[in-house]
């Protein structure tokens, strides 16, 4: 069977590390092509946690320099306080010998998907940014890309609205402009928001038990997730370890069985209060709302296998 080829596009990030570690590992996936974005930390950092992953886990994928702030205003302040101030947990980080591939990562995204039409499944982890831009430099890309597998949005599934506003997920409220543009194209896109992400927990004995099981990569996950963790559990949000977020858009990608989807088309917010809010239009639902019309539907996930999925994380990385 051809393995799936993925062009990750991320802002590492103690989760998206995670995630990453996820695809590098996965023997049914060809890792073809790491994008970086502002978020979790400014875009210099990203670039350079992204380049130090890379060297780190051993992938030969390319690593391209995105975004450094939204298609409309200003970046916001890094969340130093939930990913630590080098965005990995404040981890020690060793000096960075990979370097970036010259192209920005909208062009390399073109070049890859255009170099294997129909054959690319997108994981996107961080502000769609980059996504949009891409989208701008190829306006046919879309027709050509297999798979958009987003971690971003909250529709209030399970109880989960949002974790920066009351109605804002992360990944979105940092560039709700770009998400928009990104779920109107044609891409078959599959969301996984806060409401199956919140609902997968590995607490403090999981990874431990993976630090114990899992070698280098096992230790490596418990290093960056103590600061992590900490930040959930001090504040609440879960009673014991963190929630899974990145991985879980990854685990769609190869075992979308363990997620249940409700479709429809999704809008996002732009100013005021709501700034960032995900609303999806359920396609049996009827009503007179013209601001949906015309877009594609999209997979909302709204269910997990927690135990599955959770599962199926351990397993990868204690078998390579
Ligand atoms: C998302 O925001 C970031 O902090 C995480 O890396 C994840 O992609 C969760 O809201
Ligand atoms: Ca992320």
């Amino acid at each position: 069977m051809a393995r799936l080829k993925v062009i990750f596009d991320t802002d590492p990030g103690v989760d998206d590390a995670m995630a990453l570690l996820l695809l590098a590992r996965h023997p049914d996936v060809e890792l073809i092509g790491v994008t970086s974005c502002f978020g979790n930390g400014s875009i210099d950092t990203t670039t350079r946690n992204a380049l130090f992953l890379k060297q780190r886990f051993g992938f030969a994928a390319p690593v391209a320099r995105g975004a450094a702030g939204p298609l409309v205003g200003d970046a916001s302040e890094p969340p130093a306080f939930v990913h630590g101030d080098n965005g990995l947990g404040n981890i020690a980080l060793p000096p960075i010998t990979a370097v970036a591939d010259p192209r920005p990562a909208a062009q390399l995204i073109v070049d890859l998907v255009r170099a294997n039409p129909g054959q690319v499944t997108i994981i996107a982890v961080g502000r769609m940014t980059n996504l949009a831009l891409a989208l701008k430099l190829d306006p046919q890309i879309d027709a050509l890309v297999k798979a958009l597998v987003v971690m971003g949005g909250a529709f209030g599934r399970n109880g989960h609205t949002g974790n920066v506003t009351p109605v804002a997920e992360a990944n979105i409220i940092g560039d709700p402009a770009a998400a928009d543009i990104v779920f109107g194209a044609r891409w078959p896109t599959t969301i996984v928001g806060l409401d199956v992400t919140m609902q997968s927990i590995m607490t403090a004995a999981y990874v431990e038990a993976l630090a114990r099981d899992a070698g280098e990569d096992g230790k490596f996950v418990a290093a960056i997730t103590d600061f992590y963790a900490n930040f959930y559990t001090s504040t609440g949000q879960t009673s014991d370890g963190l929630p899974v977020h990145d991985s879980s858009a990854v685990a769609y990608a190869l075992h979308p069985e363990f997620f249940t989807v409700e479709r429809g088309p999704v809008r996002v917010i732009s100013g005021g209060i709501a700034h960032g809010q995900t609303i999806l239009r359920p396609e049996k639902k009827f009503d007179h709302a013209a601001d949906w019309n015309g877009r594609p539907s999209v997979n909302v996930c709204v269910g997990v296998d927690s135990a599955a999925f959770l599962a199926f994380y351990r397993e990868t990385l204690t078998r390579s």
